[in-house]
């Protein structure tokens, strides 16, 4: 039997998984960090947690499952996407990464859209100019901190800062690098003239691959840190959405996914190039060959109800404990017991700035409609539905955009909630399906890794192979017309106060 492992650099956390090749878990492990937010807006984390939690967690599914080194025949990567990670010279991180969800880049978008214009970065990026995008951080960097920046000599994102750790080598892949606004989406190659035009010398970015081809080889150095052989194949891997829609087969035309982790996102896998005119939805390289797909961005989705258990729900978190059951299972429950709508409280869910529809840095987030009557359960239930409102946007630009979903499957931590699935077969009033794995992007990276390995001839053959179904929940036909009337008023709340963020933007 051949082995695959999947590493996944989360947001909150990295989870590596080792699978058989017919996509059984045989072992996993999870190490989570920080996320550092020195200012309103800022969101850095330490690269070298990052580096930690991958070496752990391969060694622990490594030491858990007994399976022998050498039967270990590939490696995949995916990771939260658009972070910046500079290095200098001897390969010394410069300073901590600045992450996708950061939102001080405000000036270098408006510099980036006068200077390139708004045109042209949508014609090669097939992307409006974006704050959380890494082109942004790294003109900020050189605006604010050029010190940094002319010791820098190479440029790489989270996941590919790992494949340095891993091979030695700089490299990245098609998925992962459409989010850093370098690339020509369409050639699936970094473009010269975007790179001269930011002053960003090409040297400085890694090589860049096919998802599914093998980008460099594990190191003597580290293949004994790991336990693992030397020369195991590390594969292009992907972004974390990318490498979700593996993971759920979402590799053709009319299947899509909707995933709840920190952020939330809702991706449809397209097999010809579709861009949306007014920059609402992103179009990157997916990790298939020759395909791309077109994905919706709430900024704050998991977040939004992390932030809420963090800062509300001490006391769930200590009963949770006793009971020996998960946080947010109790608080499931806990919103179960109140009504659709919330008894008329709505959440807007833009804690770090939103990108869908809305693209601004300034939106913050609301409660809207709070009376004396509500409790902190009518608080909780309008998170998980503000959340929704907020995923149910993204759904409305596809159908303006005419990308037909025909098959919507739910992942990601939230969508392991029957509620929050609810909701969202409500809101999109349509089926909304799990996948039997709950292994997401580990196991989409993993799957390259076994298409790397030659132990299937294509991500969509790996796909057939491994992917079932699992769980298919139908929308409930008397909650459909009232999510309709409370999304109709959500949509008008952000226009309604969309000077007024940017006036408290600027206090
Ligand atoms: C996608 C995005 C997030 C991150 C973090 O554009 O910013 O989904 O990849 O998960």
């Amino acid at each position: 039997m051949a082995y695959v492992i999947g590493v996944d650099c989360g947001t909150s956390g990295t989870k590596t998984v080792l699978f058989d090749e017919s996509g059984n878990v045989i072992a996993s492990h999870t190490v989570e960090y920080p996320m550092y937010q020195p200012k309103n807006g800022y969101a850095e984390q330490d690269p070298a947690d990052w580096e930690n939690a991958m070496v752990e967690t391969i060694k622990a599914v490594m030491a858990k499952s007994g399976v022998k080194k050498e039967d270990v025949k590939g490696i995949g990567i995916s990771g939260q996407m658009h972070g910046l990670v500079m290095l200098d010279k001897n390969n010394k991180v410069l300073r901590n990464s600045i992450i996708w969800c950061d939102q001080r880049t405000a000036a270098q978008v408006s510099w980036m859209n006068e200077n390139i214009g708004e045109k042209k970065l949508i014609e090669i990026t097939a992307n409006p100019a974006l704050t959380g995008w890494t082109a942004a951080k790294i003109l900020w960097v050189k605006d604010n901190e050029p010190e940094i920046f002319e010791k820098c000599r190479h440029i790489l994102l989270p996941k590919d800062y790992l494949r340095f750790i891993l091979t030695g080598e700089y490299a990245t892949e098609v998925s992962d690098a459409s989010g850093m606004q370098l690339l020509d989406v369409p050639g699936r190659k970094w473009s010269s003239e975007l790179c001269e035009k930011m002053g960003i010398d090409m040297s400085l970015l890694g090589k860049v691959y096919e998802s599914c081809e093998i980008t460099g080889v594990l190191t003597g150095k580290m293949a004994e840190a790991l336990g693992l052989e030397k020369g195991t194949p590390v594969v292009g891997g992907a972004g974390d959405n990318a490498a979700a829609a593996v993971g759920t087969g979402v590799v053709e035309d009319g299947k899509a996914f909707t995933t709840i982790g920190t952020s939330g996102v809702v991706f449809a896998h397209t097999s010809s190039i579709s861009i949306d005119p007014k920059g609402r939805v992103h179009t990157c390289c997916a990790a298939v060959p020759g395909s791309w797909h077109v994905m919706g961005v709430t900024q704050g989705a998991g977040l939004s109800l992390k932030w809420f258990r963090d800062n509300f729900c001490s006391a769930e978190k200590e009963t949770a404990k006793l009971m020996g059951v998960d946080e947010y299972y109790l608080m499931d429950k806990e919103a179960e017991t109140i009504p659709v709508g919330a008894d008329r409280l709505l959440y807007l869910p833009y804690l770090m700035g939103e990108r869908t529809p809305h693209l601004d840095p300034d939106a913050r987030g609301v409660f809207f409609g709070l009376s004396a009557m509500h409790t902190k359960k009518h608080m909780l239930r309008a998170v998980l539905e503000g959340v929704s409102y907020s995923l149910r946007d993204c759904v409305e630009v596809f159908r303006e955009m005419n990308i037909s979903v025909s098959d919507m499957m739910a992942c990601g931590g939230g969508g392991s909630s029957p509620l929050w699935r609810s909701m969202l077969a409500d809101l999109y009033d349509c089926p909304v399906k799990t996948v039997a794995s709950k292994e997401g992007p580990a196991l989409g990276v993993a799957l390259l890794a076994t298409v790397g390995a030659g132990i299937y001839s294509s991500v969509p053959e790996a796909c057939k192979a491994v992917i079932k179904t699992d769980k298919i929940q139908q929308p409930t036909a008397e909650n459909v017309p009232v999510y309709e009337k409370y999304y109709r008023l959500y949509t008008q709340l952000y226009p309604a106060l969309k000077e007024q963020y940017k006036t408290l933007g600027s206090i």
